[in-house]
């Protein structure tokens, strides 16, 4: 028997009330997620910032205004989406987060990920594709590459933050978000043919995803020195659900 899904209010209030970490010390509040609580794509980032930890939202600095430039740029509006990251508490200075606050904070993001149950997840830089893809390959390699993790389709890029610090970024993940555009859009037709009963535009089945998204023209401008790896080739088990 599956497990039941958590309804979001109620991991909210979980994640809330958390003091798995030492993160809990330091933080004004937590940032559970912010959006459509059925979205069809999921966001996921690295963990709050300064303004994220002062106002309870993710992504709504600078990196958060760029990310929903990105957004539109893929077709997708904040609203239509839902946004979390995989520390729900600032790090202190904004480190990076270590490997036993993961362990103890992604439980949340794995129910929110239940609940929600999205189509598409797009993760943004290292941490949060590691994570939803358990992989230890790098976001350079697999940016712009659609993959799946179980029954998901995920979308790695990366991190808009890595955008505003290094302007070279820019392009590659201006590509990314309108490669992202294309696998909405058939999944978009898909869905409506199948509402019509219409056979025109065919979705793209389990198992198909990785060859009907190589990366054309994905990650153009991206500083890459191997082969991008072929999509879903190492994606192990699903450990999502
Ligand atoms: N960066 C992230 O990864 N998440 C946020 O919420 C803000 C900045």
């Amino acid at each position: 028997m599956p497990k039941p899904h958590i309804p979001l209010e109620e991991i909210r209030a979980q994640v809330e009330g958390c003091r798995r970490c030492p993160l809990a010390d330091g933080r004004t509040q937590t940032v559970f997620g912010v959006g459509n609580p059925s979205a069809r794509v999921l966001i996921v980032g690295e963990a709050p910032g300064k303004n994220e930890d002062l106002q309870g939202e993710p992504f709504v600095g600078a990196a958060g205004k760029y990310l929903n430039e990105l957004l539109a740029i893929a077709g997708l509006r904040r609203e239509d989406v839902f946004i979390a990251n995989v520390l729900k508490c600032r790090s202190p200075g904004n480190r990076d987060p270590r490997p036993e606050e993961i362990e103890l904070c992604t439980p949340y993001l794995r129910e929110q990920t239940r609940t929600i149950d999205p189509e598409f997840i797009v993760t943004l830089g290292n941490f949060s594709t590691k994570f939803i893809l358990k992989t230890e390959i790098g976001i350079t390699r697999l940016h712009g590459t659609l993959q799946r993790a179980g029954r998901f389709k995920v979308f790695p890029i990366f991190h808009p933050a890595a955008a505003l610090y290094d302007g070279s970024k820019r392009e590659a993940l201006e590509n990314d978000f309108a490669t992202l555009g294309q696998p909405l859009r058939e999944s978009d037709a898909a869905a409506a043919s199948a509402q019509t009963g219409g056979a025109a535009a065919a979705p793209a089945g389990p198992g198909t995803v990785g060859a009907s998204a190589t990366p054309a023209g994905a990650g153009a401008g991206a500083a890459q020195t191997e082969p991008r790896p072929d999509p879903a080739s190492h994606v192990e088990q699903p450990h999502l659900l």
